[in-house]
């Protein structure tokens, strides 16, 4: 019996309780026991996005199941934890629910909207036949992400409706959001295209990608409107490099069995449970499991 759950009762509880549950990206099993740790010790339910580069990275889809399920049992994780494709092509999507993820993500936003609804409608089926949940993508989101580098579009909300009436878990709409680092003449959020994309699909929890550098007030109004996943992975990423390269820096592995593996990744792997607790903070999530 899979440990790991769909994301759908998680999300559809915060938006009820106006909060967002995050996705944190999965690199390494470093990574994965940080984030899952932090989570139980904040009793809150987390999404575990991985991406098809972060797959193949880590050996494959198979692999990186079997390695949160058998650190699931390892480490007691009991809060509610969802294992899910981020930015699934329609193959990707298919060996990711073979090989026992919880949940995957289809990223049709770059196709022509007919064929996007084709491609979502035959994965809504599959997914939901075997119980994942399924996240679907309207306007593309962005900055670069595993190579890929697109512009940062705002949804349209009538494309937005369509893609929601498949019967998908959650939506993730582009609102002038980016993936990496937000550049400095970035104008914000569109909250006017988040009403109306709202106003379009009624109670569908909807999915805040790039989360990293948005400031804390713009989460919170987002949240309100009812954004209910954000994802995380670069914040992750430049906290666990920082942390490494202060630790070399100070020549900390050249002291001792300093250049140990375990010590050399500790400092990048305690600033991810660091980044885990600050995002529970300012998203809500802290106690999400029992609620
Ligand atoms: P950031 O890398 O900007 O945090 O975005 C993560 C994301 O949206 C993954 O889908």
């Amino acid at each position: 019996m899979s440990r790991l759950v769909p994301a759908t009762q998680m999300l559809k509880k915060a938006l009820e309780g106006k909060y967002a549950i995050a996705q944190f990206n999965i690199n390494n099993l470093e990574w994965t026991k940080a984030i899952l740790t932090e989570c139980q010790a904040l009793n809150a339910a987390v999404i575990l996005g991985v991406s098809e580069g972060a797959g193949k990275y880590m050996c494959g889809f198979n692999t990186v199941a079997a390695m949160v399920e058998n650190m699931m049992e390892t480490l007691n994780i009991t809060v509610p934890v969802a294992l899910h494709l981020d930015h699934g092509s329609y193959e990707g999507c298919l060996k990711c629910i073979e090989a026992g993820f919880s949940s995957i993500m289809f990223d049709g936003s770059h196709l022509p909207i007919d064929e996007n609804i084709e491609k979502t409608k035959e994965l809504v089926k599959l997914a939901h036949e075997k119980g994942l949940s399924i996240e679907a993508e309207v306007g593309a989101i962005g900055g670069e992400e595993d190579g890929v580098v697109g512009m940062g579009e705002c949804a349209d909300p009538e494309e937005c409706r369509k893609i929601a009436e498949l019967g998908v878990d959650f939506l993730a709409a582009g609102i002038g959001n980016i993936h990496g680092v937000y550049p400095e003449n970035w104008p914000g959020l569109s909250f006017e295209t988040l009403a109306k994309v709202k106003e379009q699909i009624g109670d569908l929890p909807l999915v805040l990608h790039g989360g990293t550098g948005i400031p804390a007030d713009q989460i919170k109004k987002a949240i309100s409107l009812g954004v209910s996943k954000i994802n995380v992975n670069t914040e992750c990423q430049l906290a666990f490099a920082k942390a490494t390269r202060e630790y070399i820096e100070a020549g900390k592995d050249k002291e001792g069995k300093g250049f140990d593996p375990r010590k050399l990744l500790k400092p990048g792997t305690d600033a991810i449970m660091e980044t885990v607790k600050e995002k529970a903070e300012v998203f809500g999530f802290t106690g999400s499991a029992a609620k």
